[in-house]
């Protein structure tokens, strides 16, 4: 221990965040921050094809030490696929694991049968292929494994990654839209290794149900990294891409930005803030204009527990300019007085959604398509959690925490498909199931944080 960086730097203060710097390796801020490639389509017959592999591999999160990992393609985590409202794809998942998995398009508009959900199993040496026609507004999603009872593992071990939808506004908006230059994606996670620098993945009873956390934060699969950026205005895409922890994203020195996207649209004018709450596998889009910055570096942190993620360095003149607009979209909202049936979920100690576990062979709820309904989500236990719905995107109608009434937070006045959940509050959902029917293939609502999704905080629905 006596040789790493860390300790060599800080050694005056030998205190017990001393230690904990010291276990995470390297020094902060000293590895360039990966940007995931995005994944090379071929278009076949009109259809745009993803060749995707789910592998093991091994990748350097610590210096000189490879570390065992799962991924898509490459040695952690997964290329970006980059698709747009109106195509014909095919992403093809080739499981070259040992044992089974499925591949989720998380925040994906698609029919049951290719949602890749808990039915779609994928076994070793086979190929499941989601093939739709992309039919929704320009987001930020992702995919992650989604195997009854080893998604948590699955997808800690390193299996994600990002689903770029674009559209019109996102084409035309005169916003940052240069993948990786100006329009950086960040999947948020934090990460526990062995001694022998593996990744630990061994959660307690007590730790399923508070949340299997750490403190050593990972950005695209580096710990602490740098990225270096142009003075101008720099659009981030933000995925807490961790198992369970929840993280209160902003800016060291507090400074204000503007959200401009929640997970499956844009807001309709951005919202100016300096800091934003993310649960298990919410996204934010945010613009920070860093145009009279050159020189300057800029910390973005997690305050609900005060870890740092990464350092943005402005050292680049500008080759281009955004001037991000005030109005973004123009949002159809649902009129809650149309809707005509309200549905409860409970969340109920024991990691129970209306007193049960989830069962493959149990559909909880049978939707009928095309119906406006209230979603009213109850916290009853003592912890957070949150609530993520596939098949289609919801609007909050309000919250309620121990009586008080609150309206929707401007920036969370957009679609999105998971939402959190304070212990003891009330969220209602405007809900519509559009497009998909399948009287027998479900897909599955849940808590996102995995832990609770695997000890079966889960149930199924189908639209008819
Ligand atoms: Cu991101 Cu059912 O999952
Ligand atoms: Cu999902
Ligand atoms: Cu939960």
């Amino acid at each position: 221990m006596l040789n790493r960086r860390g300790f060599l730097q800080l050694s005056a203060a030998a205190t017990a965040s001393l230690l904990l710097a010291n276990c995470k390796g390297d020094t902060k801020f000293s590895s360039a921050l990966l940007i995931p490639p995005l994944a090379e389509g071929k278009l076949i017959n009109g259809v745009k094809h993803f060749d995707l592999s789910i592998q093991e591999s091994s990748h350097s999160f610590f210096e000189g030490i490879q570390t065992d990992t799962y991924a898509v393609n490459g040695s952690y985590l997964g290329p970006t696929i980059r698709i747009a409202d109106q195509d014909e794809v095919s992403l093809n998942f080739t499981n070259n694991l040992n044992g089974h998995t499925t591949m989720h398009g998380h925040g994906m508009h698609v029919p049951a049968v290719m949602d890749g959900g808990l039915h779609q199993i994928i076994s070793p040496g086979n190929t499941w292929s989601a093939r739709y026609k992309v039919n929704q507004r320009a987001c930020t999603n992702w995919y992650h494994p989604h195997l009854k009872n080893f998604t948590a593992e699955q997808t800690y071990k390193g299996i994600a990654g990002l689903i770029i939808v674009d559209d019109e506004d996102s084409l035309s908006l005169d916003i940052p839209k240069t993948y990786g230059v100006d329009d950086i994606p960040l999947v948020l996670q934090d990460k526990r290794f062995d001694e022998f620098k593996q990744i630990d993945y061994s959660p307690t009873r007590t730790e399923i149900i508070r949340g299997y956390l750490s403190e050593t934060t990972l950005v695209n699969g580096v710990i602490e990294p740098f990225v270096d950026v142009e003075a101008k205005e720099i659009r981030l895409r933000i995925l807490n891409g961790s198992n369970s922890s929840l993280y209160k994203i902003g800016f060291e020195d507090s400074r204000n930005f503007k959200q401009i996207a929640v997970d499956n649209s844009f807001l309709n004018a951005p919202v100016t803030l300096n800091q934003i709450t993310l649960s298990p596998s919410e996204r934010a889009e945010i613009v920070i204009d860093l145009s009279n910055e050159k020189g300057n570096s800029l910390v973005l942190k997690d305050f609900a527990r005060s870890l740092d993620f990464m350092q943005i360095n402005v050292n680049k003149d500008p080759t281009s300019q955004t001037n991000t607009p005030d109005v973004l979209t123009d949002l159809p909202f649902y009129n809650p007085d149309e809707a005509v049936y309200t549905r409860v979920f409970k969340f109920e100690p024991g990691l129970k959604i209306n007193g049960k576990h989830m069962r493959m062979n149990r559909i909880d709820q049978v939707i009928p398509i095309n119906q406006l309904e209230i979603w009213e989500v109850y916290n009853s236990t003592g912890m957070a959690h949150n609530f993520h719905l596939h098949a289609t995107h919801f609007t909050i109608l309000d919250r309620e925490l121990k009586g008080n009434v609150t309206n929707v937070a401007e920036n969370e006045k957009g679609y999105k498909d998971t939402v959190f959940i304070e212990s003891k509050e009330r969220v209602r959902l405007l809900v519509k199931m559009t497009d998909y029917t399948d009287e027998y293939l479900p897909y599955m609502f849940h808590c996102h944080y995995l832990e609770h999704e695997d000890a079966g905080m889960m149930g199924q629905f189908t639209v008819v």
